[in-house]
């Protein structure tokens, strides 16, 4: 079966109130495109738990800081729709800007705590901007379900949190980043790397995955986190956003490994800015 293609609201309301009224289960994987072996296992996921799954592309211009990186931001469609195709997604959705911010639209949704720092600190906005989307792709395909990549770990905490605080009703589902054989997290943003910068841009996971088990075995977090900033300002990026270990469950500060926790970052290689995170627990601490 081929996917189907819509554009316009009214055409998507048609189609996922037809798949209600037949009581079938709807996923929602909302994404930008330039779609990547990552997107693809959202999916996947949904699939496996979903009777029909839309994917939405739409470059949200509310969500970016810099007009040149919006104007940058890779654009894929015929190439993203093959790759839909050939997994299985039902349904695009990739909507005009006037059919997502008509003209007259007045409302930001703002999530505040785990809006604030991280990418939040680094990029003013951004995540008012995300949230604001994502509410209006939540509602507007009035989905059961929606999938997540966990390389924007703080992104998936404020998504969780509106969706809380505004009762969406819709189960918020985080997945597991997909990673190059070199351990580089996969981003539309790594099409932009230069040969060089290629080379260099898995020791950002490396230094992540060597900083984690420093800290899982008991090394001091200030001292830890100054020297893996060091090392990745060595390894060749030009320079360091963040580097913060917070609370996995809502990414409050904490200067020692005392919960469950994630190690984030986020740094610039020449002129594309990479983020990762891992998981970190201490060892033998039983958290
Ligand atoms: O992660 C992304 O691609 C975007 O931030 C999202 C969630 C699709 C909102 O525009």
């Amino acid at each position: 079966m081929s996917i189907e293609i819509v554009r316009r609201l009214a055409d998507l309301r048609s189609v996922v109130g037809g798949w209600r009224r037949q009581d079938l289960v709807t996923a929602v994987v909302p994404t930008m495109g330039a779609l990547h072996a990552g997107h693809i296992s959202l999916v996947q996921a949904a699939l496996a738990r979903a009777d029909r799954v839309v994917v939405t592309i739409f470059v949200n211009p509310k969500q970016f800081n810099a007009a040149t990186d919006l104007a940058n931001y890779p654009r894929t469609e015929a190439g993203d729709i093959a790759k839909l195709q050939a997994c299985g997604a039902h349904l695009l959705y990739a909507p005009a800007v006037e059919e997502i911010y008509p003209p007259g639209f007045a409302t930001t949704v703002s999530v505040a705590g785990v809006s604030q720092g991280l990418c939040g600190a680094f990029r003013p906005g951004h995540f008012d901007g995300v949230a604001t989307v994502v509410a209006k792709l939540l509602l507007q395909t009035g989905a059961d379900l929606a999938l997540f990549g966990e390389k924007d770990f703080q992104q998936v905490k404020v998504i969780e949190r509106m969706v809380r605080d505004l009762d969406i009703p819709i189960e918020i589902v985080p997945c597991p980043t997909v990673r190059e054989a070199d351990g580089l997290a996969l981003s539309s943003r790594n099409l932009r790397l230069s040969a060089a910068e290629r080379a260099v841009a898995p020791r950002l996971a490396a230094i992540l995955v060597a900083t984690a088990d420093r800290l899982a075995v008991g090394a001091a977090v200030a001292t830890t986190l100054a020297a893996a900033s060091a090392e990745i300002i060595a390894a060749g990026f030009r320079s360091v956003d963040y580097l913060e270990l917070r609370a996995a469950s809502d990414l409050q500060q904490h200067a020692e490994l005392d919960r469950p926790a994630r190690l984030l970052v986020a740094a610039w290689l020449g002129e594309t800015r990479l983020i990762d995170n891992l998981e970190v627990t201490r060892r033998g601490v039983g958290i």
